[in-house]
């Protein structure tokens, strides 16, 4: 994926010297209060659900990211009306009327998360035209199951080099099933089938927590939805919806992200605003491998137990371990004692980043699974602990980077993360709240022609 035009976090300086780089000076147990920012992967999909509405649509607590200010682009190309207000970090858009069905090209690629505006597009206009959505270096990430939605739904869906063409006067209420819970093809069904004549019930849906907030969010808007958060989903369709005003649920994987930075330097931190049920999956494992970790209504204190012990995981849909989280949960098994095993089988590809971590120290091997050069899945076996060093890093993808970044918490010497941009796209202020608890870390530019050597 390129970097996106919009960088809302780069500091404004007139024709940088060099390339963008985080300087992560190692060695600080961190200590403090982080206070954990609204959902990405929530606010990403309320933006495309104001598109199933001619009313005005409000939403708080939207994580001032990147990839949210993208979206509001694609809303805007869309037709419709958004007012950006960063310090109260608030959305409101009024999609009063849809202007286009065809997605313009270089913003719709801009994010894996703008394919769930085909699901309002298509319901309200009976149209959608785009081209494969953008992503990041983590697998294939094809778009079968929400495609196979609609033309459930009765659509009549064209693919071809120069992209996707969907059509229907009015959807249909089906039964539709799902050979893989997926997160976003969950949510573009779900909010296709709002609009929908008749009952649709998707079956082997996505339970993740973004989904039943979305669902809640789709019902404060008059849709008629039941089963959230379980496997069997039930919309029935409804007329038209209307306005309403929400609040972005916190990010819980930039919470796991906080609570594995401060087990990784054996420091005492405690994260505000956290859902504490949706922590389970990360909490237990630092619980297992000897973290302590206290939650108290939404409040999270993580501290170094007596032990840092080597555990296993799998990724897998919610309440399974989050892939999300995988890549700063493996930077911490590199200084745990013993063997750990990860098994990523959410994604083919994506245990990539640890080349880098191998650079600095780390004792990992990766396996890939599958015939030829088809993965269909990867694993790794992480010795610790390694001292790790200081290198020059470079983020594949969100999760990557903030998984190099972790690891150069605890590194000998400087790291330099490269492709900052990753960073940007989903973590709302992170040099600024790594530093406020006490780590070193510098948002800056590389000198001019240094790029290359490391
Ligand atoms: N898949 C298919 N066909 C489909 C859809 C998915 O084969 O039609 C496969 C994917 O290739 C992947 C697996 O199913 O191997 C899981 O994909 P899923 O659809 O569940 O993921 P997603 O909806 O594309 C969302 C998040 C991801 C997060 C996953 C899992 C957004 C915008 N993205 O992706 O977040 O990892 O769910 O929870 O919500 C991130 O935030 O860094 C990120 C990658």
């Amino acid at each position: 994926m390129n970097p996106p035009a919009t960088n809302i976090q780069t500091s404004e300086r007139s024709a940088p010297p060099g390339e963008r780089v985080l300087k992560i000076r190692g060695g600080h147990a961190l200590h403090g209060e982080v206070p954990i920012s609204g959902a990405k992967n929530a606010a990403l999909k309320a933006l495309a659900a104001t598109l199933l509405t001619a009313d005005e649509v409000v939403l708080n607590n939207v994580p001032m990211l990147a990839d949210v200010v993208s979206t509001t682009e694609l809303l805007k190309a869309f037709g419709a009306e958004v007012e950006i207000d960063r310090r109260r970090e608030r959305v409101i858009v009024r999609a009063g009327e849809i202007t286009r069905t065809a997605a313009p090209r270089e913003l719709f690629n801009a994010t894996r998360a703008s394919v769930v505006v085909a699901g309002p597009i298509l319901a309200r206009c009976g149209e959608i035209s785009f081209s494969m959505p953008g992503g990041d270096d983590i697998g294939k990430r094809p778009i079968d199951m929400h495609l196979r939605g609609f033309q459930r739904m009765g659509a009549e869906v064209v693919v071809d080099s120069r992209g996707i063409v969907a059509k229907a006067e009015k959807l249909k209420g089906t039964r539709i099933y799902m050979d893989y819970p997926s997160h976003t093809g969950t949510e573009t069904i779900l909010m296709a089938a709002t609009l929908a004549s008749g009952k649709t019930v998707i079956v082997n849906a996505s339970a993740e927590p973004e989904v039943v907030w979305l669902g809640n969010l789709l019902n404060r808007m008059g849709a008629r939805i039941t089963g959230l958060g379980s496997p069997f989903i039930t919309i029935e369709g409804v007329e038209r919806l209307h306005g309403a005003s929400d609040i972005v649920p916190p990010d819980r994987l930039e919470a796991g992200t906080f609570a594995i930075a401060a087990a990784i330097t054996r420091g005492e931190v405690t994260l505000t605003g956290v859902v504490e049920s949706q922590m389970l999956p990360v909490t237990e494992k630092l619980l297992e491998m000897g973290v302590d970790v206290w939650l108290r209504e939404d409040r999270m204190l993580i501290r170094p137990g007596t032990a840092l012990d080597a555990v296993d995981i799998q990724t897998l849909p919610f309440p399974g371990f989050p892939t999300d989280v995988q890549a700063p949960f493996v930077a911490l098994l590199t200084q745990a004692e013993g063997l750990s095993r990860v098994h990523e089988r959410v994604y083919e590809d994506r245990l990539q980043y640890t080349r880098d971590l191998v650079r600095m120290g780390a004792d990992i091997d990766v396996a890939r699974f599958g015939p030829n050069d088809e993965y269909l899945a990867t694993a790794a076996e992480v010795r610790g602990p390694t001292p790790l060093h200081g290198e020059r890093v470079t983020a594949l993808d969100i999760r990557s980077a903030v998984g190099l970044a972790l690891a150069g918490l605890v590194a000998d010497g400087e790291t330099e993360l490269l492709d900052v941009y990753h960073v940007d796209r989903g973590y709302a202020r992170f040099v600024e709240k790594l530093t406020a608890i006490g780590a070193d870390v510098e948002d800056t530019f590389l000198p001019p022609g240094s790029e290359g050597a490391s």
